[in-house]
């Protein structure tokens, strides 16, 4: 950054810093760009050159989000496919109609259900917002599982990144649970019923298990405390706390550096190499200790070599080429969730009614899956065990794999493992939402869906 930003900024940038500087400003654009309160607000100099890009990301608190400059790999898709910063997008995206549908909106079991009701007709654009909410909230768990299985592929939770990943997985739990309180909110009878059937397998904990429930729903059956509760946690609780660690996990990324191969310098970047890693980048010099060069008087040693060895510059600046991109994926996410908003009404059934139980009460699609290792498996293994101890080894996983390895050729067992839980979690879910009816029975989904979302 020093280099970038030489202690004195030379006369044209302190210019550009000044208020109303240079007289007889040639168009009313101009004239409103150097006058004194545009310049109060920006004040970055609007030069077209490394250090005015600089000098923009320095002065502006958002561009601050990013480093200056970052590997040109990062700007390709297939880096990370931008899955963390969709996953930011629609975080915006619930908290900006989550606010809307607050205002329109009662934590109370004798009005919620109407409140619903009247957005669809009485509140302008309420069904819309309601809509693009609920595809949003489902798409952002996707998404953010998606990024994981993107970040573990990739073997981008290695070290330096073991912390991030490890807030990723709070991040993770943290989505779940924004996804779960606010599924009970419509309180129509799919969000009690879910809600109920994904509370009960809290029961299966063992020792704890009641207690734990009655804490999370505040007594013996689903009602009021329950849903001011959950409320509490959706609205307040549960946005700062992943306003938090966001804020420190994409803080983390820019400091850890992309996990991006890069030329000559160990796994991903210089800071990563550890002394035995195995991984083979891609050199930009292959010059080692012993190599020789051909000269033209001569076979010389290294050391006497009088050609200066500079490392390829691959970075580019964030400001604009990293900042184009980012503004077509946030707009493209935009039109996809506004889209679906447009074309599919989120559900809402009859009044939550806790004597009349609907066949079949399928949990929350992500925690179908569990519901379906629950009707094969003992529930203390199936319910509780297993997805706890995968939850465990996932989250400590990068203290777990010691190899530093990253890619996929050297870390076989790793991949195999994880491949195979992925797939049992994948079949599971499926067959749970799709394939299931009345009494648990399997059905097939073109003759009958019960999939509920
Ligand atoms: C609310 C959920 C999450 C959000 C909004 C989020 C956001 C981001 C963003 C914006 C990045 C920058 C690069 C990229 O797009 O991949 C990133 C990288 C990263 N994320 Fe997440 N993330 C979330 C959840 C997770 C989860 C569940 C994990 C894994 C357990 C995780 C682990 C990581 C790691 C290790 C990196 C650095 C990878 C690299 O440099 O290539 N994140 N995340």
């Amino acid at each position: 950054m020093t280099e970038l930003l030489p202690s004195e900024p030379d006369a044209e940038e302190r210019d550009a810093l000044q208020p109303a500087a240079t007289p007889g400003p040639r168009s009313r654009r101009d004239r409103i760009r150097q006058g004194e309160a545009w310049r109060s607000v920006f004040r970055h100099p609007n030069l077209d050159t490394p250090r005015g890009r600089a000098l923009q990301s320095f002065s502006n608190v958002f561009l601050h989000v990013y480093p200056v400059k970052v590997p040109a790999r990062v700007l390709r898709m297939r880096y990370s496919f931008r899955l963390g910063f969709i996953a930011t997008v629609l975080f915006s995206i619930l908290v900006s109609t989550g606010v809307y549908l607050m205002f329109f909106y009662t934590p109370s079991v004798t009005s919620a259900y109407g409140d619903m009701q009247k957005l669809r007709t009485g509140v302008g654009f309420g069904q819309l917002m309601r809509n693009v909410h609920r595809w949003s909230a489902h798409l952002m768990v996707l998404v953010v599982v998606l990024h994981l299985i993107r970040v573990f592929y990739a073997g981008a939770y290695k070290r330096p990144r073991q912390f991030n990943w490890v807030l990723g997985m709070g991040l993770f739990a943290i989505t779940l649970g924004f996804s779960f309180t606010g599924y009970l909110l419509p309180w129509d009878q799919l969000s009690y019923w879910a809600v109920t059937v994904g509370t009960n397998l809290v029961n299966y904990v063992p020792f704890i298990g009641t207690l734990l429930r009655d804490l999370l729903i505040g007594g013996e059956q689903i009602g009021q405390i329950t849903l001011l509760r959950f409320y509490a946690l959706h609205v307040a609780v549960l946005p700062v706390a992943l306003c938090v660690l966001l804020m420190v996990h994409i803080w983390r990324v820019r400091k850890d550096g992309f996990a991006v191969h890069r030329g000559g310098v160990g796994a991903f970047a210089a800071t990563d190499a550890p002394a035995d890693a195995t991984s083979s980048p891609e050199p930009v010099m292959a010059l080692t200790k012993d190599h020789t060069r051909s000269r033209l008087l001569g076979v010389v040693d290294r050391e006497v070599e009088t050609a200066e060895e500079r490392p390829v510059d691959d970075t580019v600046f964030t400001w604009p080429h990293m900042l184009v991109r980012h503004v077509v994926v946030a707009l493209g996410t935009a039109a996809v969730v506004i889209a679906l908003g447009v074309a599919f009404a989120a559900p809402l059934r009859g009044v939550a009614n806790p004597d009349s139980t609907p066949e079949p009460a399928k949990a929350p699609w992500y925690f179908v899956g569990l519901q379906e290792m629950l009707s094969h498996f003992d529930p203390l293994v199936a319910g509780i065990l297993l997805p706890a101890g995968v939850l465990l080894v996932l989250t400590f996983l990068p203290y777990i794999d010691r190899n530093p390895a990253t890619e996929a050729r050297n870390r076989k067992v790793a991949i195999v493992a994880f491949s195979i839980i992925l797939i049992i979690a994948v079949v599971a879910t499926v067959v749970g939402l799709a394939f299931r009816g009345p009494g648990w029975k399997f059905i097939t989904p073109w003759n009958h869906s019960y999939i509920e979302m």
